[in-house]
C-alpha cells in the first residue's frame, strides 16, 4: 500500500492563504485506497467518478438550487405538529428534526409529490448506503480484501437497492417537466431539473447517466439532512442550558413578528437569532472535519514543502477553539456577535475565524440553505414551545459523540 502524507490543519492561520491566495491544497478527491470492486461499489455510492476537477463545475448547479429554499417553508410545521409524544412531555429533538430537514430536501430535490411509505422507503435506503459507507479495515489495507467478500457483496445490494428507490422518482420528476402545466400542484422547479441536461466537458457522454443521477441525489440529501439536524440539536441543547439565551430569543421574535409564526424574511430583521446561530455553528460545526483536501501541485505550509498529493483535512473543531483568536472560545455566547465585539466572516472571505462549511472555492454549496434552515427551524420551535430538560435530567450531557443522526 506504501505510505501517505496527512497533514491536520488546525489552527485559525492557515486556511486563509492557503485556500484562496494560492488555491491549494484544493479540494480534489483524494487517490482511494480502496481496490477492485469495493472501490468501484462504495466511491459509486457516494461520489461520482467527475464530482473531482479543480473548478468545482456543479457549484453553478448546487447555487441556483440552494440558495432558493422556497419549498421549505410548508414543511417547517412538521417539527411541531410531528414531535411525537416519545416519554411523557420529552421531544426526541434529534429525531424529528433529521426527519423534518429530510422532507423539505427530499421536495427540493426531486419536486414530485410522494406518500409517507415512499419518503420512509428513500429514507431508509438512504440511512443504509452511509452505513454501509463506514470505514472498514481493507480501507486502509487492501491486503485484507478477502477477508470483507460478504461486505463488498453487501455494498453491490445497497447500490442496486438505492437506484431502484430513486430512479422512479427521478423519472417521474423527468415526465412532470415534459408536461409541465399539466398538474398544477407540480412544483416548477427542482434541483433534478438542473442536471439532466447538466454538460460535463471532457466526457463521451455529456449529460449524467441515470446511475449518476441518482448518486448525486443521494449526495444532495446527505450533504444536507445530519449537517442541518445536528445544528437543531446543539441549538435546542444550548437553549436548555442556558435560558437567558431562550428568553432572549423569544423576546426578539414576539417583538419582530408579534402573533404570526415566524418566517425566512423575518429572519434578516432578526440580529439575536442570527448571532445564535453563528455562535452554534462555531461552538459546534457539525462536521468537526470538512472533507478530505489534497494537495494538486507541491507548495509550502508554515514554512514546510508540501508534496503532490498529500492529503489535508481541516479541524474545522479546532479553529473555532484558536484562543489565538477568540476571546473564551469555549463559552457558548451568542452577544460575542452583537455590537462588533467580536466577527467573523463565516465565508471565510475576509478571513477565517471559523469554518463550519468550510471556505474557498469547494466551500459548501449551502451555506445559504443550511444556515436559513437552523434558524426558521430553531425560532419555530422557540416561539411554539419552552424548551427545559426532562424532570428527571439535571444538567445536559454536552459530551460528544461520531455517528449518523441518521442512527437515531
Ligand atoms: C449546517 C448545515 C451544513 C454544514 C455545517 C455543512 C458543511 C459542509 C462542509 C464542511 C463541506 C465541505 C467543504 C470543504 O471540504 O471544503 C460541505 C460540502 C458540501 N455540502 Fe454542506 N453543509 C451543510 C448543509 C448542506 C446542505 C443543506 C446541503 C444540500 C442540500 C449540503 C451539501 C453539500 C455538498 C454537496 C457538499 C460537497 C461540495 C463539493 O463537492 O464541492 N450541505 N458541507
Amino acid at each position: 500500500m506504501g505510505s501517505r502524507t496527512l497533514i491536520i490543519v488546525a489552527s485559525a492561520h492557515w486556511p486563509t492563504k492557503h485556500l484562496f491566495k494560492t488555491g491549494r491544497p484544493s479540494r480534489t478527491d483524494p487517490p482511494s485506497t480502496r481496490p477492485g470492486p469495493s472501490s468501484a461499489a462504495t466511491s459509486s455510492l457516494s461520489t461520482l467518478p467527475f464530482t473531482a476537477p479543480p473548478g468545482a463545475p456543479f457549484a453553478a448547479t448546487w447555487s441556483k438550487t440552494c440558495f432558493a429554499p422556497a419549498e421549505s417553508r410548508s414543511f417547517l410545521s412538521y417539527v411541531i405538529q410531528d414531535t411525537h409524544e416519545y416519554k411523557k412531555n420529552t421531544v426526541r429533538v434529534l429525531k424529528n428534526a433529521r426527519f423534518a430537514v429530510f422532507c423539505i430536501l427530499l421536495s427540493m430535490c426531486f419536486g414530485v409529490p410522494m406518500s409517507d411509505e415512499e419518503i420512509e422507503k428513500v429514507d431508509d435506503i438512504l440511512k443504509k448506503v452511509l452505513v454501509t459507507l463506514l470505514p472498514r479495515i481493507d480501507d486502509f489495507l487492501p491486503m485484507f480484501g478477502m477477508l470483507f467478500f460478504n461486505q463488498r457483496k453487501r455494498v453491490m445490494e445497497v447500490r442496486r437497492a438505492q437506484i431502484q428507490t430513486i430512479l422512479p422518482l427521478i423519472e417521474r420528476r423527468r415526465s412532470m417537466i415534459q408536461n409541465l402545466g399539466s398538474d398544477e400542484s407540480a412544483p416548477s422547479f427542482a434541483y433534478i431539473d438542473t442536471l439532466f441536461d447538466l454538460k460535463l466537458e471532457g466526457r463521451k457522454s455529456s449529460t449524467p447517466s441515470d446511475e449518476e443521477l441518482v448518486t448525486l441525489c443521494s449526495e444532495f440529501l446527505d450533504g444536507g439532512t445530519d449537517t442541518t439536524s445536528t445544528a437543531i440539536e446543539w441549538g435546542i441543547g444550548r437553549l436548555i442550558q442556558q435560558p437567558e439565551c431562550q428568553s432572549k430569543l423569544f423576546e426578539e421574535i414576539k417583538s419582530t413578528v408579534g402573533d404570526r409564526k415566524v418566517n425566512e424574511k423575518d429572519i434578516e430583521k432578526m440580529e439575536y437569532l442570527n448571532a445564535f446561530t453563528k455562535e452554534l455553528l462555531r461552538k459546534h460545526p457539525p462536521t468537526y472535519f470538512l472533507l478530505t483536501h489534497a494537495v494538486t501541485r507541491p507548495t509550502t505550509l508554515a514554512g514546510y514543502d508540501v508534496p503532490e498529493h498529500t492529503n489535508v483535512e481541516f479541524f474545522s473543531a479546532g479553529i473555532s477553539d484558536d484562543s489565538t483568536v477568540w476571546v473564551d472560545p469555549m463559552e457558548f455566547n451568542p452577544d460575542r456577535f452583537l455590537s462588533d465585539k467580536e466577527d467573523a466572516d463565516i465565508t471565510g472571505v475576509k478571513g477565517v475565524k471559523m469554518m463550519p462549511f468550510g471556505v474557498g472555492r469547494r466551500i459548501c454549496p449551502c451555506l445559504g440553505l443550511g444556515t436559513t434552515h437552523i434558524s426558521l427551524m430553531i425560532a419555530r420551535m422557540v416561539q411554539e414551545f419552552d424548551w427545559s430538560a426532562p424532570p428527571n435530567v439535571r444538567t445536559l450531557d454536552f459530551s460528544e459523540k461520531l455517528e449518523f443522526s441518521s442512527q437515531w
